[in-house]
């Protein structure tokens, strides 16, 4: 799995052959500068799945639900994921949590609404978990987060993301369930993996890199060169050459001059 928030990474991750494009709402900071997820709007959500849904049509689509959208109980998150698979055009929807949502769960799925949960780290709460750390380190915390996937799987949930726990919990988690589990941030005993594209193309260069991401390419910086070259090429006048322009003909321009 890997994330896609328009039509050109959508793109790519048919072509790189992905089998779930998730079009995830890290996509608040990483493609529209926000300071947290909590700050998408499903309307805003709904815009970038459509253009992701236009770009990939082999894998399997699924869009987090934005913050706010599900935590009022299962008649708003249906009210939203009714809008997320009829305008977003997605096939599955993602919720973080665990025990809190599972009637949400039950109801969407119930309906024939495809689920993913999210357990572990929950970006959208950072605030109330301090920051985004890892998670599942105590006693306590590994058997919450142990019993929250049970508890989804059979709340119908047809995957589960484990995000930022330590690689024996998430190993034992996944021998534990029927369903896949996806790991970010949760060893390679998962099902599957999944990054943000941007991160794994390391299209923003600078900045913190959390543990678990891996560049595969360096986009930002290439980007950057060409951004910078294109500047520079103008400014000193080689851009544009006379290739890079259209002729006429000679007669054709001295007519033109009288
Ligand atoms: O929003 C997101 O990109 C995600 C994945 C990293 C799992 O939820
Ligand atoms: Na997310």
């Amino acid at each position: 799995m890997l994330t896609a928030y328009d039509y050109p990474s959508a793109r790519r991750t048919e072509h790189g052959d992905i089998d779930i494009c998730l079009v995830g709402d890290s996509l608040a900071q990483v493609a529209l500068g926000y300071d947290s997820t909590t700050r998408l709007t499903l309307d805003e959500m709904l815009y970038h799945c459509r253009a992701v849904a236009r770009g990939a049509k082999n894998p399997l689509l699924v869009a987090d639900m934005p913050f706010g959208t599900y935590q009022l109980g299962p008649r708003d998150a249906l009210d939203a994921a009714v809008r997320m698979v009829r305008e977003g055009m997605m096939e599955g929807v993602k919720l973080e949590g665990g025990e809190e949502i599972l009637d949400t769960v039950r109801v969407l799925t119930g309906l024939g609404i495809p689920v993913m949960g999210h357990i572990g780290l929950l970006p959208q709460r950072h605030a109330s978990l301090s920051g985004y750390k890892v998670q599942g380190k105590n006693v306590e915390d590994a058997l919450s987060i142990a019993r929250a996937a049970k508890a989804l799987e059979q709340a119908g949930a047809f995957s589960i993301v484990l995000e930022a726990i330590p690689s024996p919990l998430a190993a034992h988690i996944t021998s534990s369930l029927h369903i896949p589990t996806i790991g970010i941030g949760a060893g390679a005993q998962c099902s599957g993996q999944v990054l943000v594209q941007d991160d794994a193309l390391s299209v923003w260069s600078a900045g913190h890199k959390a543990k678990f991401v891996r560049r595969f390419a360096q986009v930002g910086q290439e980007a950057q060169r060409g951004v910078d070259g294109y500047a520079r090429a103008v400014r000193s006048g080689d851009f544009p050459a006379d290739e890079e322009g259209y002729g006429m003909s000679e007669s054709v321009f001295d007519k033109f001059k009288d």
